[in-house]
């Protein structure tokens, strides 16, 4: 296994800003895991089909390509609500699990964000982090970020959108939002994204210095 790095947390906390720029950092690819999801939820519905329909979500699962994980319709809204109806389901987290934990064990290493990667993806990832900020904070960001898409949505649609997220992730029988026991929270809501960024660094280079010493 390679120098992993887990970065979990809820919507729009800035766990997917910092993975990129960790990314960046070391030179290692990132995978936004919700990218997974979200292409799962929009292909359902492009077909016609409906997302409680867990064997069309399943099949649609099974058939994503990588050119599905492109483009502006898995960053809509709409993509985003998709996405956390299909992760409920139990198959659906099997079928994207083994490509999830091949990226996560890539050598020489490699940044996932999502829900579950301490926990379930890649337990033993030497580096992670649950990011989290208040709900409030978190849809203020994903507001700014969906106008600036061109989305005509309200501050207060978002905000109730993710308390929805956040409950329907948390409340999921199989691989629920939590952060792993060994996981360093950070809490981004009164930090601006260069703060956050540099607090993310200071924790992963210290797991990467304990990392390097117990490789010897
Ligand atoms: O991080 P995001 O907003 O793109 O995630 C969209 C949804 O996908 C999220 O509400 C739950 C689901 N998801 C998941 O269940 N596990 C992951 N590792 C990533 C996302």
């Amino acid at each position: 296994m390679g120098f992993a790095i887990a970065v979990d947390g809820p919507a729009a906390s800035g766990k997917g800003t910092i993975a990129v720029k960790l990314g960046a950092l070391y030179g290692y690819p990132v995978l936004d895991s919700g990218l997974l999801y979200r292409a799962v939820g929009m292909k359902v519905l492009g077909q016609g089909g409906d997302l409680a329909d867990e064997a069309a979500a399943t099949a649609a699962a099974r058939s994503l390509e990588p050119s599905e994980l492109e483009g502006p319709v898995v960053r809509t809204r709409a993509a985003g609500e998709a996405a956390s109806r299909v992760a409920i389901y139990t198959p659906v987290r099997r079928v994207l699990r083994d490509f999830q934990r091949d990226f996560a064990l890539q050598e020489p290493g490699a940044v996932i964000d999502g829900r579950d990667i301490g926990t379930v993806i890649a337990p033993d990832a030497p580096a992670k982090l649950y990011v989290t900020a208040t709900p409030e904070a978190r849809a203020m960001r994903r507001w700014k970020q969906l106008v600036g898409q061109g989305e005509t949505v309200t501050y207060e649609d978002i905000l109730a959108d993710i308390h929805t997220r956040d409950a329907r992730d948390s409340a999921r029988a199989d691989s629920p939002m939590v952060a792993a026991p060994d996981a360093v929270l950070l809490d981004t809501t009164e930090m601006t994204i260069d703060a956050a960024f540099d607090a993310a660094r200071r924790i992963v280079e210290a797991a990467r210095s304990r990392w390097e010493t117990a490789k010897g």
